[in-house]
């Protein structure tokens, strides 16, 4: 192991400032250790259009992440993702052409539903969000951008993630009797035409298999153990979870909240668990930090020490990431509306 890290090192040090090194929060250590940044999705996607002289991104993270990454790189620039099949289960759940149809269908009549796609979706979903006028959000920025797609039409489709556009939604105070939960079976022959027309906002039925884990008597068994605790979670977390929470943020809402509580403080983290075991190392022995449950995203462990070095071997010859230009041009759209209105 110390061979692979003393490898990477030294081919980081011959690439130089030609190469950057990307990883989000939910990557192991030993992965982390090698990148020249960490950050939540929102702050990962903001380096992209930072790193002008950078030839070689390798985005340590899951496939939407890398995809986002090259669609803001520029066309001489490649992106690279150490493990090709480390995708992520919530993206899968809006594939593009059923979001493309249901979209259609819901502007088919005098409304205009503008889409605001969670950055958790393929670059094609981003695409389509792009064609119909809407953005992409973060957990970071979901009230500001849900905020900003309702200015710019009658309704808003939020997808993937329900939970976060509920989270949200109770953030910005939607009543319950104006959203609606779509039905896409059946490519949306289900679609309750009526309830729709009234909905101000409309969800898509997908989820994070981690975080969808984490339930209410996870929170109850901790407050009864540690009582004197406060309890963070992610807003990817169903509602009911967010609600018995002291707090819900975004994987660097989460590090800052930790950073500022005091010492000798107790705090109950409800995310993946690789960023809640580096924070208990990191605080230990001044706060105690203890995950809300174990779960980790399967997807986010494909990638390794070995991978990444795999990859900083063949960047000559590796396949990198790439979007075609009709899905980035709009892509981009979407992803830049973002950055726009969130600068
Ligand atoms: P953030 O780091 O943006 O909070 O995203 C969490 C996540 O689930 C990434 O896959
Ligand atoms: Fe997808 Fe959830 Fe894994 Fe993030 S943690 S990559 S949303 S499955």
């Amino acid at each position: 192991m110390q061979r692979i890290s003393q490898t990477i090192d030294g081919l980081r040090q011959k690439h130089g400032d030609s190469l950057l090194i990307l990883a989000h929060h939910y990557q192991e250590d030993s992965v982390v250790a090698h990148a020249d940044m960490t950050g939540d999705s929102l702050e990962l996607a903001r380096q992209i259009p930072l790193a002008e002289n950078v030839q070689n991104i390798v985005f340590c993270g899951v496939h939407f992440m890398a995809e986002s990454a090259a669609i803001l790189a520029t066309p001489e620039q490649r992106v690279f993702l150490p493990e090709a099949s480390a995708g992520c289960v919530m993206s899968n759940m809006a594939p593009a052409s059923l979001v493309e149809t249901m979209l259609t269908r819901l502007n088919s009549g005098k409304r205009r539903v503008i889409p605001l796609a969670y950055v958790n979706s393929s670059a094609a979903v981003k695409g389509v969000c792009g064609k119909f006028r809407g953005s992409v959000c973060t957990s970071a920025n979901s009230s500001t951008m849900l905020s900003w797609a309702l200015d710019r039409g009658d309704a808003v489709l939020f997808l993937p993630d329900q939970n976060l556009g509920l989270n949200t939604a109770n953030i910005l105070g939607i009543p319950q009797n104006e959203r609606l939960r779509l039905n896409v079976r059946q490519k949306g022959a289900l679609v309750d035409v009526q309830a729709a027309e009234q909905a101000k906002l409309i969800l898509w039925p997908g989820c994070c298999a981690v975080h969808h884990l984490f339930k209410c008597a996870h929170i109850n068994q901790m407050r009864k153990e540690h009582p004197d605790a406060q309890i963070i979670v992610h807003p990817e977390c169903t509602p009911d979870v967010v609600e018995k929470a002291d707090a819900a943020g975004s994987t660097s809402a989460i590090i800052k909240f930790v950073e500022k509580a005091p010492m000798g403080s107790t705090i109950i983290v409800g995310t993946e668990i690789s960023l809640v075991d580096r924070l208990t190392e990191r605080y230990a022995p001044d706060k105690k930090i203890l995950p809300l449950a174990r779960c980790q995203c399967s997807n986010m462990a494909k990638t390794t020490e070995e991978k990444l070095l795999q990859t900083l071997n063949a960047l000559q010859a590796g396949r990198d990431i790439s979007v075609k230009d009709t899905v980035r041009t709009p892509a981009r759209l979407a992803l830049q509306r973002m950055l726009d209105a969130c600068n």
